[in-house]
């Protein structure tokens, strides 16, 4: 059994051996069934002037002929004027894996007198691919995104044995942080041991110096001993000095090999001894096809996205970070909260004054009211006092004339007698 125990924060795991059987160790099994149904897919982009052996190259790695013969593959009236961009897709098989494989052709690069934008219809044709995908993931419905951002970049390095032209350090340095790049010598077979080591270690140089990122060593698993030995030995031979042939030929000891027949000899393109085919194609399909696609996924397509998300103002979508962060999801909850708290606050506030204005407008009514009949009281008491006035000079005049008329009443009555 498995104890979880809660320990503030913090949840401490107990790891214990199960004593029965539970099936989880069919994990594995259950999603070796799931990619075998759904399969993979990959798309290599293939960069270097023309005639480097850039197709052969492609059909030799995934040992079938990608691409129509040669006579047929670009009618001379079709020359480009600016380098194009050609992508061939193949459905392929092997040992019950199938695998989607996309080949974007940059036919005319380096081909032009002026190469000085070169890498600009390559560079916006990995962004369009980063673009669609970004549109698919922000659909509604994001179930089946087909993946068709370029996961590899064959850089093909002319074998002059001298040093990188500028052009290749231009175009690298606009590449390296778009896709995983992986610069091969290509036709090697025309330089010697000598030859190739030493302009390996320029190349390298070189790139070094205009600091130009390469796909080289995965980055997540803690590996074995041997795994790290072979990644090691791959490595070392980057950039990768690259024979390809698509036929057959036999040694002299009478084998029959992938390779290129010489008068003084054959070039076997399977065999580390004669050329690093093998290493290139360890790094490409055989060993680290998925670490290519995630380190794709993962820092390439997510650098590009939140650059262009910030750029249009949207905020950083920082939901990975806080699925295993969870003291930060802690305290956007809390945030949250808070939020929600001061606009509760504010919405009483508006609701109290609002309540006392209208209490206000209505004291003001009555007051008003109150005002009015106080002056309509006091107008009709002045009225009634006037009225009163004038009632009391009326009596007192009359009362004034009766007394007159007593006084000589008595008068007469006096003479009288
Ligand atoms: P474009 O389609 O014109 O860009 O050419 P590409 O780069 O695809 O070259 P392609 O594969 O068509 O090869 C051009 C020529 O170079 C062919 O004649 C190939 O046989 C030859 N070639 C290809 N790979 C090698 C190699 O490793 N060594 C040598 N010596 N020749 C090669």
């Amino acid at each position: 059994s498995v104890d979880v125990l809660q320990n503030g924060n913090a949840t401490s795991v107990v790891r214990r051996k199960l004593t029965g059987f539970v099936g989880f160790s069919n994990l594995p099994i259950q999603w070796h069934r799931k990619s075998i149904k759904k399969g993979f897919n990959f798309n290599v982009m293939v960069v270097g002037e023309s005639g480097l052996g850039k197709s052969t190259l492609v059909s030799t790695l995934f040992n079938m002929p990608l691409y129509p013969p040669r006579s047929e593959k670009r009618p001379s009236a079709e020359v480009p004027k600016t380098v194009a961009i050609q992508s061939i897709s193949a459905d392929l098989e092997e040992g019950g894996v199938k695998l989607r494989l996309t080949v974007v052709d940059t036919p005319g690069f380096g081909d032009f007198v002026n190469n000085d934008d070169a890498w600009r219809p390559i560079v916006e044709n990995i962004e369009q691919r980063f673009d669609a995908f970004l549109e698919a993931e922000n659909k509604v419905n994001r179930a089946n995104i087909v993946d068709n951002r370029i996961h590899a970049i064959i850089y093909f390095i002319a074998p002059t044995g001298h040093s990188l032209k500028p052009l290749d350090i231009e175009v690298m340095k606009k590449l390296h942080n778009k896709a995983n790049l992986i610069p091969v010598i290509a036709k090697s077979d025309i330089l010697t041991d000598e030859e190739i080591v030493a302009f390996k270690a320029r190349i390298r140089a070189d790139l070094d110096y205009h600091k130009i990122s390469l796909f080289e060593t995965p980055r997540y698993e803690v590996d074995s001993d041997e795994t790290m030995e072979e990644k090691a030995s791959i490595i070392s031979k980057i950039p990768f000095a690259i024979v390809g042939a698509t036929s057959e030929v036999t040694t002299p000891d009478g084998r029959v090999v992938r390779g290129r027949k010489y008068p003084w000899g054959v070039v076997e393109v399977d065999n580390d001894g004669h050329c690093d085919f093998l290493k290139l194609r360890a790094m490409l399909v055989k060993n680290y096809m998925e670490e290519l696609k995630e380190y794709t996924n993962e820092f390439l397509y997510e650098n590009y996205r939140s650059a262009k998300l910030t750029a249009m103002g949207v905020s950083q979508d920082q939901s990975v970070f806080k699925e295993i962060n969870p003291a930060a999801k802690q305290e956007e909850e809390r945030a949250i909260h808070q939020a929600k708290l001061l606009k509760m606050e504010a919405e009483m506030r508006m609701v109290f004054q609002q309540k006392v204005a209208e209490k206000e407008q209505r004291l003001k009514q009555s007051e008003d009211e109150l005002f009015a009949r106080h002056r309509e009281m006091k107008e009709s008491l002045d009225k009634q006092r006037r009225e009163l006035e004038a009632k009391k000079a009326q009596i007192e005049s009359g009362k004034a004339y009766l007394s007159t008329e007593e006084k000589s009443r008595k008068k007469g009555f006096s003479l009288r007698s």
